[in-house]
């Protein structure tokens, strides 16, 4: 703990990390630390980069499966009112990139624009859906961006415009630097239109994902040309089990926790899957959630 020695954030130690994440399972987080603003992120980078700690940043913890040893490292949430702003001046809308989701898109709604419709239903924050390009059939977050704002390990701040960001699909090159902020550019349009298309991309979501599970999202990401929930369907494997996580029986790329699953559960299913799509179609799944 030397090294957090004067650091004015708020810290908490040994914080159990399962209830942070939709998966809900894994160890606990060896120190939790929420910065109250840029200067004492940088500080907090400064320190950590400093000591070789590795340091994550915690969103809504949509995409993430903590393993069952926890995180030896530093979780950072971006959860004060520094970095969860949105302002809108005409068609722009910046929002801070701990944001919910869930929150931007009611406000594009309220404001009338439109461009982020394809975030309906995604949980999150706009810091890990920047970070992984998240979206689905309707489009992406990255299809709307003016420039993302940054800080890198040793603190220092970078604007990156949109082609500086190595977007792809469920992908970008932002590695290790933390998202502060993201400009998006969007079209003004009456409300109501925009919450037509708000509610048919979350109608579409609710039919076929099992939302109100605990699961991640979709485990792994669709191999080009492919859909990954198809060839595990496909594979016969809806409803197989490993202790008490369980492939969906909605969505077959949905892994789905059980009360009392543990991490090594889902990751034992996460490797059954992989070899048996393996065998059947000789294509490898690559996951797209995290494991920590
Ligand atoms: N399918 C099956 N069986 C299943 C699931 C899907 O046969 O169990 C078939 C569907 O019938 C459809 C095809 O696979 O023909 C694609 O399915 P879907 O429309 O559900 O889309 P997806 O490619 O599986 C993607 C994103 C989702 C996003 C949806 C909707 C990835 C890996 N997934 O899913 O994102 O919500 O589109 O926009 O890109 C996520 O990223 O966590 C996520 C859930």
């Amino acid at each position: 703990m030397d090294w957090l020695n004067g650091f004015d954030g708020r810290i908490e130690n040994d914080v159990p990390l399962a209830p942070l994440t939709w998966f809900g399972v894994g160890g606990p987080a060896k120190h939790v630390v929420s910065p109250r603003g840029e200067a004492q992120l940088a500080d907090l980078m400064r320190r950590a980069d400093a000591m070789g700690l590795p340091l994550a940043v915690l969103g809504g913890g949509a995409n993430v499966l903590v393993s069952d040893d926890g995180v030896n490292g530093v979780v950072v949430r971006l959860d004060d009112d520094a970095f969860t702003r949105i302002d809108v001046a005409g068609e722009y809308l910046t929002a801070g990139g701990g944001v919910d989701l869930m929150t931007l898109c009611n406000r594009c709604v309220w404001e009338g624009m439109a461009g982020l419709e394809c975030l309906a239903g995604i949980p999150g924050t706009v810091g890990g859906a920047i970070r992984m390009n998240a979206g689905g059939r309707f489009g992406e977050i990255s299809n709307c961006i003016e420039w993302v704002r940054v800080m890198r390990p040793g603190g220092t701040i970078e604007t990156l415009r949109r082609d500086q960001c190595g977007f792809g699909y469920r992908h970008s090159r932002l590695g290790s630097a933390v998202v502060l902020a993201v400009r998006f550019r969007l079209q003004r349009e009456p409300p109501d239109e925009v919450a037509v298309r708000y509610r048919e991309y979350w109608t579409y979501k609710k039919r076929s994902q099992p939302l109100s599970a605990c699961s991640a999202g979709c485990v792994f990401k669709n191999p080009p040309g492919e859909s990954a929930g198809r060839l595990i369907d496909g594979a016969g494997l809806k409803g197989t089990h490993r202790g008490r996580a369980r492939v969906s029986e909605h969505h077959a790329n949905f892994i789905v926790a059980d009360s009392g699953a543990t991490a090594s559960d889902v990751l034992q299913l996460v490797e059954h899957i992989r070899d048996v799509v393996w065998k059947k179609s000789g294509i490898k799944l690559e996951l797209e959630i995290e494991v920590w």
